[in-house]
């Protein structure tokens, strides 16, 4: 059996992460979609809040369940048993990034990288572009479940209103 974990920061889950999450699916027995902090960004939503969007956006998949992690990815692989780490590449640039995180994942712990090339209509996707979009007033609802869209939107007007100076 092929237990595999899809991680990501998914902040939020966009079209482009549910395909590949999709397609991850159909070919392992068992999918992890494992939402994380990435350091570098400036996240919108509470992990928490990412795990509900993410459980609801992926309800359909009766073999694909959805955790919070924190830590090192492949000590969060070891412990449900996961022997891939399944991650969807948009371009070259993905690529060059998610190279060294796999080499260096496979040489921690022997845990191998898959991916999965992004569907081309979803190529110029990223979470960062909804939220910047978002952030501006654009509508980013082509991009999401329309349940995520609706959170979104909700949080770029949250965020507006506390960003009113004297309010
Ligand atoms: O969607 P993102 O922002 O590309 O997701 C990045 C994430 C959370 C998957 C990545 O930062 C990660 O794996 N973090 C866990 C910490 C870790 O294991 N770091 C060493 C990587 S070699």
């Amino acid at each position: 059996m092929t237990r595999a974990v899809c991680p990501g920061s998914y902040d939020p889950v966009t079209l482009g992460h549910l395909d590949v999450i999709g397609r991850a699916a159909a070919v392992v027995d068992e999918l992890v979609v494992a939402v994380g902090d990435n350091m570098s960004k400036r996240a919108w939503f509470t992990p928490e809040e990412r795990v509900e969007m993410l459980t609801a956006a992926c309800a359909e998949w009766p073999g694909v369940s959805v955790a919070l992690f924190g830590g090192l990815l492949v000590d969060f692989c070891r412990s449900q048993g996961a022997s891939v780490v399944v991650k969807g590449l948009r371009s070259g640039a993905d690529f060059d990034y998610e190279l060294a995180m796999a080499q260096m994942n496979r040489r921690l712990s022997g845990v191998d990288t898959v991916y999965l090339p992004t569907a081309p209509e979803w190529s110029f996707l990223s979470s960062s572009l909804v939220r910047e979009v978002a952030g501006l007033g654009g509508d980013v609802a082509p991009f999401l479940t329309p349940a995520v869209a609706a959170r979104v939107r909700q949080r770029a007007e949250e965020r507006i209103l506390n960003s009113q100076p004297g309010q």
